[in-house]
């Protein structure tokens, strides 16, 4: 989908937190893509990231475009630092209506006791440790808010087994965390869910999947396509906003229908298209 350029305020006068708001690379990740959306959609945004570089282009975008935000740097999952960086944007955004965990790191593939153990640790500790961290840290202010959504960056990999020993277990954990927050805050007006993005063209991936690997992406998909990064920023607008007031505890794939595909139709569309092709 192409960059969104006609904006009609949806979120005016909200606070959001977005993590991992820089991107890897030249180009549109996912975080850099759901802030600025919800920037210009009217939010004030305050972007998490480790580095300060990448999460300045995403700042650049927004203030091209006219939007709010400002850039918090530090490790997300040290609870030390997502509590200081967390402090810091409550001061600056003055509340908080929604928050975005979109951090997410692939390492430790491979057979399990062929995976270093300080790889899986890591895994864990950055794609659930950041959810944990920032959901601990960030409670009080949303308790107060007004949007009241908490949005967490899945992946399909954390509902179909890819061969992975500590991504997709990393994801299906933030898959369940993200219903238990649904139980334990719903009585609180907070709704929480998650976006499973399945195959999305971001920088990361252009960088280091070439040839068949990009082709069987596509092919594998209902719809013939990857996906990009406005797709799941398109997503978490609708699951942060009152649109999705009844919705709660759900992970939404953006995936083409990847997860909807039996074994022998996603082989015949990877092969048929292949023989297509000559
Ligand atoms: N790209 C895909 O095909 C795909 C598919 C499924 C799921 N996802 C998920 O989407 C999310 C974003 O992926 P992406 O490829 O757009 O992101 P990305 O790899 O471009 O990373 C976004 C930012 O996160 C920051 N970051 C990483 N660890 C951090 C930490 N500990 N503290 C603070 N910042 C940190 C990085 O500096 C980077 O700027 C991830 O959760 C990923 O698992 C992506």
């Amino acid at each position: 989908m192409p960059q969104p350029q006609t904006f009609h305020g949806r979120m005016r006068g909200w606070r959001a937190i977005v993590t991992g708001a820089g991107t890897l690379g030249e180009g549109v990740g996912t975080g850099k893509a759901i802030a600025t959306l919800f920037a210009a959609e009217g939010a004030k945004v305050a972007l998490f990231d480790l580095d300060e570089a990448r999460a300045q282009t995403t700042l650049d975008l927004i203030t091209g475009m006219n939007g709010e935000a400002r850039v918090f740097t530090g490790n997300v999952a040290d609870p030390q630092d997502a509590q200081r960086m967390t402090k810091e944007a409550l001061q600056w955004l003055g509340g908080l209506d929604t928050l975005v965990n979109n951090i997410g790191i692939g390492a430790g593939a491979g057979q399990l006791h062929l995976v270093p153990s300080a790889d899986i640790d890591k895994v864990l500790s950055v794609n659930l440790g950041t959810v944990i961290n920032m959901c601990r840290e960030a409670m009080p202010a949303l308790l107060k808010g007004n949007g009241r959504s908490i949005i967490n960056i899945a992946s399909v990999a954390g509902i179909l087994a890819h061969g992975n020993s500590a991504y997709g277990p990393s994801k299906a954990a933030v898959i369940q965390l993200t219903a238990e927050l649904a139980v334990m805050y719903g009585r609180d007006g907070i709704r929480a869910n998650c976006v499973a993005p399945g195959h999305i063209l971001t920088p990361m991936v252009e960088a280091y999947v070439k040839g068949e690997g990009r082709r069987v992406r596509s092919a594998i998909a209902p719809i013939g396509v990857e996906g990009d990064a406005w797709d799941i920023a398109q997503a978490a607008l609708f699951l942060a906003g009152p649109e999705s007031r009844f919705i709660t505890g759900i992970t939404l794939p953006v995936d083409g229908g990847v997860t909807i595909v039996g074994p022998l139709a996603a082989y015949e569309s990877v092969t048929q298209e292949a023989s297509a092709q000559g």
